[in-house]
């Protein structure tokens, strides 16, 4: 089975993701845990790029297929092996994470961004995905209490950004059957109790 999950920055699904990968592993599963971008040498060499801080200059288009490469490299290395061996994989982040930042975000054509998403993904389709939906307000709120010096390259950016990927995010969430959005402003146990559902639903289903 595999389980996404996406979100603004700050919204918590780290959490979420650790609580999940113990309670599989604690009921006898194979469990693997990946984070976007990354999972792989190759990704994360690429990811490294993506999000240095000096590297102001890059460009949406390149942000966009740097994104794309390292999962690709991630789908058919890690995911796809790992699915065919019936294990469940849990990814902090995922697809939608481009749709939602680089098309909606950014602005780059949604119908590129989706057909590109398919042809790095390929039969990679979640099964679930979780949205951890936060208000903006939120974002900021929780934002201010980083260190400007810990923000990476995107977390850097502006209120109006970051609004622009929530839409995103609510649009995928209407557009596809697979996505469960849930009140990010829920306690931690709360929210842990409402996926343990969603995929206990699933599992009979
Ligand atoms: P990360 O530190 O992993 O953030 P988080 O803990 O919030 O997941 O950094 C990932 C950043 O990259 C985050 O700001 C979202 C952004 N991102 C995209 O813009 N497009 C993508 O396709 C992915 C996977 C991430």
């Amino acid at each position: 089975m595999f389980i996404t999950f996406e979100g603004l920055d700050f919204c918590g699904k780290s959490t979420q993701v650790h609580l999940l990968e113990k309670l599989l592993i604690s009921q006898g599963a194979q469990v693997k845990v990946i984070r976007e971008p990354g999972g792989t040498n190759i990704s994360e060499k690429i990811r490294n790029v993506l999000l240095d801080k000096k590297n102001k200059e890059m460009l949406v288009e390149t942000e966009l297929i740097l994104f794309a490469a390292s999962r690709a490299q991630l789908v058919g290395e890690i995911i796809l092996p790992l699915l065919e061996a019936n294990a469940y994989v849990i990814s902090d982040r995922f697809h939608d994470s481009s749709i939602a930042y680089q098309a909606f975000g950014r602005g780059i054509k949604l119908e590129f961004v989706d057909e590109l998403q398919k042809f790095v993904i390929g039969k990679a389709v979640p099964d679930i995905t979780f949205l951890i939906d936060i208000p903006i307000e939120e974002v900021v709120r929780r934002k201010s209490l980083v260190k400007q010096v810990e923000l990476d390259r995107i977390e850097r950016s502006k209120i109006d950004f970051y609004k622009k990927v929530r839409e995103g995010y609510l649009y995928l969430a209407s557009r596809e059957n697979r996505f469960s959005k849930i009140d990010g402003a829920l306690s931690i146990e709360e929210i842990h109790n409402i996926i343990i559902k969603e995929i206990s639903k699933y599992s009979k289903g």
